[in-house]
């Protein structure tokens, strides 16, 4: 009997995931049979959950808030990539053994299509999303500059990764700026960053897209800087698990970005 694959995403709170309306987007524009749902788990069910769900015809699952790095320490085989992040997002069961990846870093970069150049960023924020970003940036070469509000989350990560600390308030002057902050966020003040000193032809990304457009984007815009919208990370970071659990490999293209914002 042939079982219907199935995945999921964890989390808690998960009902305000993106991923099962992008998951279907693509399993029914291939034409591909299997559902992807949102699975609702508290930290103290996470190991229980996870060993069930292979039995239950689960090929894998996505991670998010607050389980990713809980999600790491229950697999069995972990990806350099995930290691060096601390965080897993994407768990593949592969004959009973937990497989643990993060896609966050490299979904950061597809959104971003080429650096074009690039060779600076400063990237504001020093949180989860933070280190999956930085570690992507500088595995791709960049020299990293991290500005925090709290300046001994900025330390510790540009420790870990090789980079270097910027005052939270200094004008940026880099060839790429990236929001890993939550600022700008719906029902979030916008973030108070001065672009003035951004070099002409730089590129200025959000991973914020609840607004699409936020305050930094529509400001950088203004000033006739390139911009790309943090959607397509979320799009880019879940190609691997899909092309893992359903065996294809999913479109790119806008109805996919329309199905997502639905
Ligand atoms: P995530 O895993 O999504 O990155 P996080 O670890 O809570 O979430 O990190 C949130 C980031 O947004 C942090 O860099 C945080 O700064 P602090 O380390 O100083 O807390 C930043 N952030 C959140 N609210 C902020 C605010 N009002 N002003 C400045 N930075 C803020």
């Amino acid at each position: 009997m042939i079982k219907v694959p199935l995945a999921g995403v964890i989390g808690a709170p998960v009902a305000h995931s993106r991923s099962p309306r992008l998951f279907a987007h693509w399993l029914s524009a291939l034409g591909l049979p299997g559902h992807y749902v949102p699975l609702h788990v508290e930290g103290a069910d996470l190991r229980d959950v996870i060993a069930t769900l292979p039995a239950m015809g689960f090929r894998g699952c996505n991670v998010t808030v607050p389980h990713k790095e809980a999600a790491l320490a229950l697999a069995a085989e972990v990806t350099p990539r995930a290691r060096a992040i601390g965080a897993a997002n994407t768990l593949t069961f592969d004959g009973g053994r937990i497989v643990a990846d993060c896609t966050d870093g490299i979904g950061f970069l597809a959104n971003l299509g080429e650096l074009q150049g690039a060779r600076t960023a400063h990237v504001l924020g020093a949180g989860g999303a933070a280190r999956a970003v930085v570690h992507a940036l500088r595995d791709a070469g960049l020299r990293v500059a991290i500005a925090n509000r709290t300046e001994a989350r900025a330390e510790a990560l540009a420790e870990v990764f090789g980079a270097t600390v910027a005052p939270w308030g200094e004008r940026p002057s880099a060839d790429l700026l990236v929001n890993t902050t939550s600022l700008g966020m719906q029902g979030q003040p916008p973030l108070p960053v001065d672009l003035s000193a951004m070099p002409k032809g730089a590129l200025v990304t959000d991973i914020v897209y609840a607004p699409l457009d936020t305050p930094l984007l529509a400001a950088a815009r203004a000033r006739g800087l390139r911009t790309v919208d943090g959607l397509g990370m979320l799009l880019h970071q879940a190609v691997p698990g899909f092309e893992r659990w359903f065996g294809a490999t999913p479109v790119m293209d806008e109805a996919t970005r329309r199905a997502v914002l639905g």
